[in-house]
């Protein structure tokens, strides 16, 4: 078994040797943040993918980021390092399910979160990440009918935001925001009442709600529902010192490495994606060495989605 050190010392070696580059997602573990190339949140890397000079493309996150990539690069090589890193809010609709939906919608406009199967994406009008939802939702004419799927917190905040009736949301979700509770974030803020609030929009609507409308602990000016890189933009320019985190917890790791000084408390503890700490440095080197696992999306469903995903890369 190698040593880390070592181990990282490879990793680069062969990303020489390859011409290749490592994305990684804010929720990755720590040691794959420390050497990633472009490092940020699903609107962030899907951006990066288009820009970076590279033959091969090693995406640390997940299954249906590395389609995007894929998608998004058609002559580069995208490899996820585990196969079976998937995510459970993509699981929650499959392409058939969304087809039904829109039978019963035939004039809907359908905008589906970037967690989907690039299957459900080629049945799509717009992709949309947590960082730009509301903007997507609003370049849709207002008389539009809208199909939003598969985060019904998600959907529910972007029906708030921007005050849509015409929407309909389908009722998926991620285990992981999910399984962040009010009474978490209730713990949390009793035992730091001064510290700024930042929820993931994947995070239970109801939570969102309780706080943005001031009868939680925190006042209302305390607490921001934003994407992964969005919270680490607002850590670091913000003049608090404290803040409890709504989201998975690998972004404290980033958080504590851009503001030494500040403090971060993990509103869950236990809210670790398991599908995201599938990708270690081991798994990273077999995957330039042995280009383990290459992500490939068929042509013609590649070429339905990519303009649902192009308008999501131009949108916010
Ligand atoms: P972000 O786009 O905010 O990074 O979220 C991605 C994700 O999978 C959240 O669970
Ligand atoms: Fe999917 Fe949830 Fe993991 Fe994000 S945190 S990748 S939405 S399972």
């Amino acid at each position: 078994m190698l040593e880390r050190k070592e181990l990282v010392e490879e990793i680069m070696y062969w990303k020489e040797k390859r011409n290749a580059v490592l994305l990684a997602h804010n929720y990755q573990l720590p040691e794959i943040q420390d050497i990633a190339d472009v490092l940020g949140d699903s609107l962030h890397l899907a951006r990066a993918t288009t820009e970076v000079d590279a033959d091969v493309i090693v995406f640390c996150g997940v299954h249906f980021m590395a389609e995007t990539s894929a998608i998004l690069n058609p002559n580069k090589k995208v490899l996820l390092p585990d196969i079976n890193a998937g995510c459970s809010l993509a699981d929650s609709i499959t392409v058939e399910q969304l087809r039904e939906w829109k039978k019963e919608h035939p004039n809907a406009t359908v905008v589906s979160y970037v967690n989907t199967s690039a299957d459900v994406k080629a049945e799509s009008d717009y992709c949309c990440t947590s960082s730009n939802a509301v903007e997507v939702v609003n370049a849709i004419p207002e008389d539009q009918e809208i199909l939003f799927l598969p985060d019904m917190f998600l959907g529910s905040f972007v029906q708030r935001q921007t005050g849509r009736e015409n929407m309909h949301i389908w009722m998926g979700e991620c285990h992981v925001h999910a399984g962040i509770e009010p009474q978490h974030i209730d713990t949390v803020t009793n035992n730091h009442p001064n510290a700024d609030l930042l929820v993931h929009p994947e995070c239970g609507c109801s939570t969102s709600m309780i706080y943005l409308s001031g009868e939680g602990e925190l006042p209302e000016e305390k607490t921001h529902i934003l994407s992964t890189g969005r919270m680490l933009d607002y850590s670091k320019q913000s003049s608090a010192n404290e803040f409890i985190v709504a989201t998975e917890t690998g972004i404290i790791h980033q958080m504590q490495k851009q503001n030494p000084d500040k403090s971060f408390y993990a509103a869950n503890p236990e809210a670790v994606c398991p599908f995201m700490k599938m990708i270690t440095l081991e798994k990273v080197l077999q995957s330039l060495k042995e280009d383990t696992h290459v992500i490939s999306v068929p042509k013609d469903t590649a070429e339905k989605a990519r303009t649902a995903i192009d308008r999501m890369v131009a949108i916010g």
